[in-house]
């Protein structure tokens, strides 16, 4: 099973890499989940999906035990089962879950973020290739949003400032929980002068 998460500057092509790449390895007949963490998502254009909005419900989350995490998925709703209510159906059979949308500030993100943790977490690895797309920039990668993944693949145009985003990320191959595998990919690299 793959488990990829795309990272880089925002712009520098993500969304459209991670997009095909879902669909390539869905076309073999393999069961694909597309992780789509940006709250701007750009996935479903590359995904070939008619819908640009369709984040993870508030109302998947109850608070947590007083021990435990802030929320926690609603009970009797698990891993598998969100992503068979939640996730949309594309071409090519590859299922798409989209991230939360903020109500004006960043904490309305919170109960979503906690529904991905764990579904991240309490997912069944053995049943999913899971292609995923962060947000532009160090923070949420660095945050450990790409710990379902053992190869992250750092997208990198021909920009001085897209490149100083592929250095930082870079960094992320020491850290201990993270993917094991950390790939640049050049990007735009005809389409621009230089
Ligand atoms: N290899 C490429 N050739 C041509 N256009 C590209 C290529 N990669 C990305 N683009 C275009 O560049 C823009 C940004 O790409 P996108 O995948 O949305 O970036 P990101 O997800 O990193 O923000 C989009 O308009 C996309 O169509
Ligand atoms: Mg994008």
């Amino acid at each position: 099973m793959i488990k990829i998460a795309f990272a880089g500057k925002g712009g520098s092509g993500k969304s459209s890499i991670s997009g095909t790449f879902a669909r390539i390895v869905a076309r073999k007949d393999r069961p694909v989940l597309a992780l789509d963490s940006d709250p701007v998502p750009g996935m479903p254009f590359s995904l070939g999906i008619p819908v640009n909005d369709s984040p993870t419900p508030d109302d998947v989350v109850v608070e947590g035990p007083a021990n435990g995490p802030r929320w926690v998925l609603r009970p009797g709703l698990d891993a598998e089962q969100f992503i068979s209510q939640h996730a949309v159906i594309g071409p090519d059979g590859v299922r798409y879950l989209q991230f939360g949308n903020t109500w004006g500030h960043v904490s309305t993100l919170q109960r979503a973020q906690f529904a991905w943790s764990q579904v991240i977490e309490e997912m069944d690895p053995t049943a999913w290739n899971v292609v995923g797309d962060l947000p532009g920039g160090t923070r949420q990668a660095m945050f450990g949003w790409a710990k379902y993944a053992n190869l992250m693949a750092i997208v990198v145009e021909p920009t001085a400032k897209s490149i100083h985003v592929g250095r930082r990320l870079r960094n992320i191959s020491k850290a201990n929980w993270g993917p094991e595998h950390v790939v640049v990919i050049a990007n735009n690299e005809r389409c621009r002068t230089y």
